[in-house]
Order: C-alpha cells, then structure tokens, then sequence
C-alpha cells in the first residue's frame, strides 16, 4: 500500500517582515523521488530547514511517519528517519573521507568497528573507495558532494533531503549522482530533491512541486509542470535554466 512518509500541511516561515515560505501543502509518498524547484529566493532551503528541525515553522505543520515533527531538533529528526544535504556542502575538512562518513553512522551505534563499517558500506555505494584516507578538504566539488551523500547515507534514512545535490557538477558527474540516488530509492529510501538543472529533475522525479516568491505555483508530473503556463512564465521561460 502506497502511504504519506511526509506531509507537509500549510507551512509558513517568515523572518521578520519577509515572508520566506508561505502557506505550502503537499505530500511525499513512501519510495517517490519528489522534486522541489523554483527560482533563486523561493524558500526551497528555508522549506527544508523547516522540515529537518533548523528552524521552526511560523505556522502549520509537518508530519513525518505519522508523527509531528514540528519542534523537534534536527538531531531528533535524523533519529525518526529523516536526514538532509546542504546546498553548500561543509565536511569537516580535516578529518579522512571516511571519518566524516563515520560521524553520520554514529548517529545509529557507539562502536567503531560497526561505525566504520557501515561507512565502508556508504563509501563504496558513492564510489569513493579509493578515497577513504585522503582529508575531506582535498576533494573537489564533485567528490564532497558525494561525500556528503554518504555521510547521510550512513544515518540508514528513511527520507533524504537532497539541496541542489548537483549543483557544480558536470553532464557525466551529474549523471553519475543521478543513478546513485536512483539506486537508494530502489534500496526503499524517499526522495525529496532540490535541483535548478531540468533535465535532471525531470529525469528522475514522480512528482514535483514548483514554489515562486515563497508560494506552491503548481503541482504535477514532470510532464504536467514542464507544460504548466504559470510555470513557464515564473521560472522556465526565462532560459537561465533551460
Ligand atoms: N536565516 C535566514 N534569515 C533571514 N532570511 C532568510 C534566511 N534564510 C533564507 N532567508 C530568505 O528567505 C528567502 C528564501 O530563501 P531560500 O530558502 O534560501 O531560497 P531558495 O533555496 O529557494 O533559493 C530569501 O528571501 C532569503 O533571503
Ligand atoms: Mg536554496
């Protein structure tokens, strides 16, 4: 049976005077690769700071496996099942590759050997293996993306939050990270994905929400949002992300 892992129920934040997200509603289901778009400034990041714990909502509610998770902190999210990337990604630079992949699976055991294991595990799923002893600061952008894909991975995630996951990467590193995340959704995982790139939101969404200036502009399939006027006219018909 197909059931809502999230649901996200007329949320609000605004900081002061700015209404950085404003009255959205939609539902993620179990297994679905759900994409978030819009242009610059239209509370994607805000909207999943306030589903991950970040910040609180101003108003409305997010409901998780059944659960609300309004208040609770980001630590307390990651334990229910939920665990986000960020837009800019920020290992701790000193340590190996595989101790930041090991500091995501302590967040679900105290021993080492299993700890590194599991990141082991991660590693090899993000095809970092030859990398596990070089500092996470050496990488380049496409490595630590992949990095910090891992990191999460290691937490055993329910649902990932991916911020524009692909963002700075090339055609063939872009494809690449695609067929992983595909991967992890065979494996059982949910999706919700944050990229500019169309073609790659396309490629791998059931569904995606359009936000503009803080607000749900549509909903649909690939297909009913890359045909949707309302869409085109506020994001895709200006060419800056064809
Ligand atoms: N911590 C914050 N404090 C104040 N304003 C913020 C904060 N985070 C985001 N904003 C504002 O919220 C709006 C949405 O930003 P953001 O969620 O980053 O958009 P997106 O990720 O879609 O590009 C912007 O106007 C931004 O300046
Ligand atoms: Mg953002």
């Amino acid at each position: 049976m197909i059931q809502h892992l999230l649901h996200i129920s007329h949320v609000s934040k605004h900081f002061g005077g700015n209404v950085a997200v404003s009255d959205v509603s939609f539902s993620v289901n179990e297994k679905q690769i759900f994409g978030l778009i819009g242009p610059n400034g239209a509370g994607k990041t805000t909207l999943f700071n306030c589903i991950t714990g970040f910040f609180p909502a101003t108003a409305g509610d997010v409901i998780f496996d059944n659960k609300k998770i309004n208040a609770l902190r980001p630590d307390q999210v990651c334990k229910l099942g939920m665990v986000r990337t960020w837009q800019r990604v920020k290992p701790l630079e000193n340590l190996t590759v595989l101790e930041n992949v090991m500091v995501g699976a302590f967040s679900i055991t105290n021993s080492t050997g299993e700890a590194e294991a599991n990141a082991m595990e991660q590693l090899q799923k993000v095809g970092l293996t030859d990398y596990v002893k070089k500092s996470a600061g050496s990488l380049p952008i496409g490595l630590k993306k992949k990095l910090e894909l891992a990191r999460v991975l290691a937490t055993h995630p329910k649902m990932l939050l991916l911020d524009e996951i692909c963002g700075g990467l090339n055609h063939t590193e872009t494809d690449l990270l695609l067929d992983i995340i595909r991967g992890i959704r065979m494996k059982g995982a949910t999706i919700v994905f944050i990229e500019h790139d169309m073609k790659a939101v396309t490629s791998i969404c059931d569904r995606i929400v359009v936000l503009n200036s803080g607000e749900k502009l549509a909903e649909g399939t690939p297909e009913e949002i890359t045909s949707n006027p309302d869409v085109i006219a506020a994001y895709l018909g200006g060419g800056h992300h064809a």
